[in-house]
């Protein structure tokens, strides 16, 4: 299943001209970038939602700039055939275009990814194009943006209005002239996703927001159940439970250790007699027997 070669930003156009699905998981670390990257994804997030699948936060707002560095060098180390995004963390593109332009160079050059996704519409436009003039290629962000989730007031489903439609429609806009090269759209109505996806040139990557998008990203640990709190979504769907058969695999582990079953012969490495004889003397045999039994 795994691709040759790594997608371009042409490509990812041209599969939406083609009406080819763009495929988009997330991974936060080197194994789950090499089974996303063998399972054939056409895309990589190293999302911030980092805070809640691995780092044990409720929100996605402690996640640094440090954080992300971190989990998308080792994304990118596990997945090297696969274009690979990583988030702009809270609060670390709202300052100056100096300090966003900083922040950005941390997650390319440190990081190596290949894009960075930065959350919202029309009011961070000015930011964007600073990174893409910069020669970044920036994936947006609107709908339900996680970073923002105080003041949206929870995680509500949005384009449910007449007025909440347009303005995402205009900020999908604005995004797109500013350079965005794609949108996720998080937690939107099908019928405005769709609308915004024919309105757009650049692909529309969905979560939460229906059939009528260019592409579909989910969270790694919502695909394959693991042991992050996981709450039913119904925007989500789960493929597999690997968490118990990973749990399944420790507890027979601690039984087999506690019961004396593990380490058997077969994993224990023996010393020739004259090291044992060296250490127990006359007992040698009786010790050597004892240890390897
Ligand atoms: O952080 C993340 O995982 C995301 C996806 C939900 C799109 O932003």
């Amino acid at each position: 299943m795994k691709r040759k070669q790594r997608l371009t930003i042409p490509k990812f156009k041209q599969m939406k001209v083609d009406k080819n699905p763009i495929t988009m998981i997330t991974a936060y670390d080197y194994p789950s970038a090499i089974l996303a990257e063998e399972a054939g994804v056409d895309m990589i997030l190293v999302g911030d939602s980092l805070g809640n699948v691995v780092l044990g936060y409720d929100s996605t707002l402690p996640v640094t700039i440090d954080d992300m560095v971190y989990h998308t060098r080792s994304v990118v180390r596990g997945a090297q055939d696969t274009f690979v995004v990583a988030d702009m963390p809270f609060m670390t593109y709202h300052g100056s275009v100096d300090q966003t332009l900083r922040n950005v160079a941390r997650l390319m050059q440190e990081g190596r990814a290949h894009a960075v996704k930065m959350e919202g519409g029309a009011e961070i436009a000015l930011a964007v194009d600073a990174v893409v003039k910069a020669g970044v290629p920036v994936v947006g962000h609107i709908g339900l943006t996680p970073q923002s989730v105080h003041q949206i007031g929870g995680f509500r489903v949005q384009g449910k209005i007449p007025e909440d439609a347009k303005r995402l429609l205009e900020d999908a806009k604005a995004l797109e002239r500013a350079g965005a090269f794609a949108i996720v759209l998080e937690l939107v109505t099908e019928e405005v996703a769709t609308y915004i996806s024919e309105q757009l040139n650049i692909p529309t990557i969905g979560i939460g927001a229906g059939r009528g998008c260019d592409g579909q990203v989910l969270v790694f640990h919502d695909v394959v159940t693991y042991a992050s709190p996981y709450r039913n979504k119904k925007f989500v769907k789960t493929y597999v439970d690997v968490g118990s058969l990973i749990r399944q695999g420790i507890s027979q582990y601690v039984q087999e250790v506690k019961e004396g079953s593990f380490p058997a012969p077969e994993h224990v490495f023996t010393a020739e007699d004259t090291v044992v004889e060296s250490l127990y003397g006359a007992r040698k045999q009786e010790r050597k027997a004892e240890t390897v039994q």
